[in-house]
């Protein structure tokens, strides 16, 4: 019984990022999205914040990827940012 819970709960916290797809995964913004935020970390996914907690997260990140050289053009800001708009959590 012990054996069987611990599975279940390593597997909850390993649950992979396909376990549960972003939404539009197969627009443009979707795909850049998925393309530029899971090179240092697993892809988020949009309902995990609203967006008032996504425009601050995002500012963060522009500052780590500042950090690795890994900026992106302002245009790809725009789209991820509208992206996140749409489909964080309401
Ligand atoms: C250059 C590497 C890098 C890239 C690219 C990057 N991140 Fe991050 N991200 C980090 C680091 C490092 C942290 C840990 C918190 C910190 O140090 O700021 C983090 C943490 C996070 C977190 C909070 C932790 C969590 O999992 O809930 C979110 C949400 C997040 N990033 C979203 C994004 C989004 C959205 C993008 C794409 C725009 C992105 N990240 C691209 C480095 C990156």
């Amino acid at each position: 019984m012990k054996k069987i819970l611990f599975i279940v709960l390593l597997n909850m916290s390993v649950s992979p990022a396909w376990a549960m797809a972003i939404p539009a995964a197969d627009s443009a913004a979707g795909k850049l999205f998925a393309q530029r935020c899971s090179t240092c970390h697993a892809l988020p996914h949009p309902k995990r914040l609203d967006w008032m907690h996504w425009r601050h997260m995002l500012g963060l990140m522009k500052m780590r990827m500042d950090e690795k050289h890994m900026s992106m053009p302002k245009e790809e800001w725009q789209r991820i940012s509208a992206y996140l708009k749409q489909y964080a959590n309401k």
